[in-house]
Formats: structure tokens, sequence, C-alpha cells
């Protein structure tokens, strides 16, 4: 799958200062092909998870496109949108969003869940939580999970519909140097068997896994 941005752009409403707007993200062109690493790097604030975020349907530009597999994001219905999203994007969010009321297995079955699937596919998921080594952690909490573990529960929960796309947000931040290892081979091997996969961090660790590093800087990508 191929998600292609045209002149993507987000102004923010500037509240302190009358009706002045804050450029997040100028003007942005980018293409993400089928089976390649793109790594954004860029410091706190120049605009990457607005990119990422745009990208994932989950935030609408102030002006440009978002072209998945094709389709006009955000020329599509709230609805049309979401299921696009929930079917053939995996988002690996920054932070920790695993929900405390459901178990592990359970937290990687969601986007199953949330499609009204009749029977989620558990086969595949306790698969998927194998591959990224929390096999032996399915029926606990994500309380109950360290800070690499949940995010490797994010990687999982974001394949289990195979999505073509991944989007992953500061996917290292927090995480000591052997899980950094872990969660970057993860999406190298989702790139290798097709998927276009977006990584975006402040830090330089993910390049290496890159088959393309861009920079951002002040809403600018080059
Ligand atoms: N919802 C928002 N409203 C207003 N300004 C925002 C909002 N989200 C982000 N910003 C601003 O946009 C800029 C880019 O933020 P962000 O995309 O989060 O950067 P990064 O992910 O690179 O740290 C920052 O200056 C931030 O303060
Ligand atoms: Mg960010």
């Amino acid at each position: 799958m191929t998600i292609r941005a045209r002149a993507l752009t987000k102004d923010y409403p500037r509240s302190s200062r009358g009706g002045a707007v804050l450029t997040a993200v100028a003007p942005t062109d980018l293409d993400l092909a089928p089976g390649s690493l793109t790594v954004v790097t860029g410091r706190s604030g120049s605009g990457k998870s607005t990119l990422l975020m745009m990208l994932a349907g989950l935030l609408t530009p102030t002006a440009g496109t978002v072209e998945v597999a094709g389709q006009d994001l955000y020329a599509l219905t709230e609805q049309e949108r979401s299921r696009l999203r929930n079917e053939r994007i995996g988002l690996v969010p920054q932070g920790h969003t695993a929900l405390r009321s459901l178990s592990v297995l359970e937290n990687v079955l969601l986007p199953a869940v949330i499609r009204g699937e009749a029977e989620p596919p558990a086969a595949r998921a306790a698969g998927l939580l194998e591959d990224v080594g929390l096999a032996g952690l399915a029926a606990e909490r994500p309380q109950e999970l360290s800070g690499g573990e949940l995010r490797r529960l994010a990687i999982a929960r974001a394949l289990l519909m195979e999505p073509g796309a991944l989007l992953a947000d500061e996917p290292t931040a927090g995480l000591d140097s052997e899980n950094v290892e872990v969660v970057l081979a993860l999406l190298r091997r989702a790139a290798d068997s097709g998927a276009c996969v977006l990584v975006v961090t402040h830090e330089a660790e993910a390049d290496r896994v890159a088959d393309r590093v861009l920079t951002m800087d002040g809403g600018r990508l080059s």
C-alpha cells in the first residue's frame, strides 16, 4: 500500500495572539512506498506527531491531501475514514494506550472487535504476541507490563489487521537498548513483509533500520 501526501499542511490557532496561527506542518509532499521504512527525525516540537496524525487519518489538515491506497482520506465520511484507518493503517501511538480493563491478548484483538468480527482471530493475536516476545503475558493486564513490553504490545495490536501501513510515533522512547533493538527489528520486519512504514522520532537510533531518513525542522521536511 502507498500513502501519498501532497501540500499537506497544519496550522494551529495561537490562543495567546489574536488571530495568529502556528504552522506546525508547512506544505509537505511525502510518499511512503510498500516495503520501505522511512524515518522522520527532528527536535521536539518540530511537527513530527502532527504530520503522523494527519497521515493516520486522525487529524484533519488545514490544507493538502493524503491518499491512502488511492483514496483521498479526508474526502471520505468520518465513518469510512475510521474504517479505512482501523483495517489498513496500523498505528503505534506516542505513549501508552493499552486499555487497562482488558488482558494483553484482548488488547491485541481490539481492532477486530472494533470491526465487529463475530470471531476475533485469537490464534493470530497469540501468534503476534509470540512474535513480539509476549506470549507468556497474554492473560496479564497491561498495568503488569514494563514500558518495553507495552510498546511491543502496541506493535502487535497495530499488526493484527495485516495493515498495508504502519505508522509509529516515538516507538523507542524510554526503552532500554535491548528493547530498542527488539522494537526496531519488528518495524523493519513489517517493512520487509511489504508494508509502508513510517517512524517519527527525536532519537537517532532508528536510522540504522531505515531505507530513508528525513528531517523535520520547524514544520519543514527535508
Ligand atoms: N493541538 C494543538 N494545538 C496547538 N498547538 C499544537 C497542538 N499540537 C501541537 N501543537 C504545536 O505544534 C508544534 C508541533 O507539535 P508536534 O507535532 O507535537 O511536534 P513533535 O511531535 O515533533 O514534538 C509544537 O509547537 C506544538 O506546541
Ligand atoms: Mg511528537
